[in-house]
């Protein structure tokens, strides 16, 4: 125990309703890390004399480090409302505000803190940081050119302004401003890394490299750097090679986890917060599960069934606008021919099916099908893909939804269920044949195309893709009942000059299902 806190002590011993003694020992209690001894030192202070808007704001600080951002942000209010021009309170609230992600209320308190106290570097900079995080680059420009006016040294402002600009696209002036803050700081890596995502979306991958290089070396943990080294690395020398630098990401990640929860783990308290926010961290955000999928094709422990959807979203949305053109064109894709060649000696001539078009895409297969639909429905994960189909005006209905789920909570029957391309992102296919055979009208066809492996059930390749063989399928529509009426063997496409083998298979269900 310090002198002051056991002359504080004392004074409690004699009179137990000592406000100003109380908040000390809550004060002292905070800076040695006992947060819950602070908060129930303070919060009795503040029951005694309410009034007094620095119990308030200590009190508010003490339930931040305890991740009661509500509380906080309530002891804030009270502090501002005591005393009007309390500018470090209003940056408090400003803080808090901004931690339960409401940005509009943060840059309105952090303006009120930079109003009642003109030259509050801090309170310019925060404003700065919560317009850019609000989706506001101008203003967060303006923001952060007087943080440099009051402060020309002031090296967060430069890293703020360089993003900013980015925002914008304004690339000169972005990489001015972060060159400006590797100057003040040559061992600041985040700077670094923002120069190189400025570097990266110009197209100027070789600088970016370098960039991302240096990011590293004054940084080791920065997931984001070798995130940004695989993405180049896997642009130019395919997805083998950035496999070692996902994987060192994931690692980063772990690293920079574990460091923080050693910077934020205290003894004593109610540690449930910490543990689930660590939690959700560990849940790696919709990046890092790319990122933790990436892992399992290089390690090939804890490969999952499917490719998770949100990646599948992701990537299809990214891809949709220049699909048809790199696929058909560049790569030679076969699927709808080769699946209208497999369908099309099965189908009475001149008839007229409801067919169901999973994964549709851009809707490749069922424009090749039309000449034989009534009806014809569509489904896919991506909006953007979807968005396309649509406009090739070939399907009645269109629905963004997962294969397995579109299949479980469809109503209507069909003559017909296709699947052109889609079975590589899906490895385990048991759940997709269940859900089929009641989607199906008796007699009707269930036709797909997977790329294939000799041998196995299926496998996650380094591509990101599943393979499946010939015995797996067979197995599957015996233990459905689905009768086999074709599986014959082709080229689906070409990568990287060589041609990818596929299987397209034809299934039947019988009248007797
Ligand atoms: C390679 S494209 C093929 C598109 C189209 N079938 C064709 O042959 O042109 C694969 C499509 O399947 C979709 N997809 C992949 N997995 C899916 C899933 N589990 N549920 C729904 N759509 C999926 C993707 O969004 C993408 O549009």
């Amino acid at each position: 125990m310090s002198a002051a806190e056991a002359i504080y002590r004392r004074i409690i011993d004699d009179d137990p309703d000592h406000a100003e003694a109380l908040h000390w020992l809550g004060v002292l209690a905070h800076q040695a890390g006992r947060h819950d001894d602070a908060a129930s030192f303070i919060s009795r202070a503040i029951k005694i004399s309410p009034d007094d808007p620095a119990y308030h704001h200590n009190f508010g600080e003490v339930c931040m480090v305890l991740g009661r951002f509500d509380e906080a942000t309530s002891a804030f209010v009270r502090a501002v409302v005591l005393q009007p021009d309390r500018a470090e309170s209003y940056l408090a609230l400003g803080l808090a505000t901004q931690r339960a992600g409401r940005f509009d209320g943060a840059i309105e308190a952090f303006g009120h803190a930079a109003r009642v106290k003109p030259g509050y570097v801090d309170a310019h900079h925060c404003l700065a940081v919560a317009q850019l995080s609000a989706g506001r680059p101008d203003d967060a420009i303006v923001s952060a050119c007087e943080v440099v006016r009051l402060c020309p040294g002031h090296l967060h402002a430069f890293v703020t302004l360089g993003v900013a600009h980015a925002k914008l696209k304004q690339w000169p002036e972005a990489e001015e401003n972060l060159r400006r803050a590797i100057d003040l700081d040559p061992n600041h890596a985040r700077a670094y890394q923002n120069l190189a995502s400025v570097f990266a979306a110009q197209g100027r991958d070789a600088d970016a490299k370098a960039i991302l290089a240096k990011a590293i070396k004054v940084d080791p943990t920065r997931p984001g750097a070798y995130q940004g080294l695989a993405a180049i690395t896997g642009r130019e020398s395919g997805p083998e090679q950035a496999m070692p630098l996902f994987k060192q990401a994931v690692v980063a990640a772990r690293v920079q986890e574990r460091m923080r929860e050693m910077a934020t783990w205290s003894p004593p308290g109610d540690l449930s917060n910490a543990i689930a926010a660590t939690e959700t961290r560990l849940g790696f955000g919709p990046n890092m599960e790319r990122v933790q999928f990436m892992l399992s094709l290089i390690d090939g422990v804890g490969a999952p069934p499917v490719v998770p959807a949100p990646s599948v979203t992701r990537h299809f949305d990214q891809y949709a606008a220049r699909f048809d053109e790199h696929l058909v064109k560049n790569l030679r894709y076969a699927g709808p021919k080769l699946l209208l060649d497999a369908i099309g000696p099965h189908v009475p001539s001149g008839a007229r099916l409801d067919i169901l078009d999973l994964g549709c895409g851009t809707g490749l297969v069922g424009e090749i099908l039309l000449p034989m639909k009534r009806l014809m429905y569509g489904v896919d994960l991506s909006s953007n893909m979807l968005d396309h189909a649509r406009n090739r005006r070939v399907y009645d209905a269109l629905e963004q939804a997962e294969v397995c789920q579109a299949l479980e909570e469809c109503q209507p029957t069909f003559d017909l269920v296709v699947a052109g391309d889609v079975f590589v992102y899906i490895g385990d296919l048991s759940r997709v044949f269940r859900a089929v055979v009641p989607v199906l009208r008796p007699g009707g066809l269930f036709a797909f195309t997977v790329e294939s492996q000799d041998a196995g059930t299926y496998k996650l390749m380094p591509t990101g893709r599943y393979v499946h063989s010939e015995t797996y399928l067979r197995t599957l529509a015996i233990e459905v009942g689905l009768e086999v009426v074709s599986i014959s063997q082709d080229v689906l496409r070409t990568e990287r000059g060589k041609d990818v083998t596929c299987r397209v298979a034809v299934f039947r269900r019988t009248s007797i299902l």
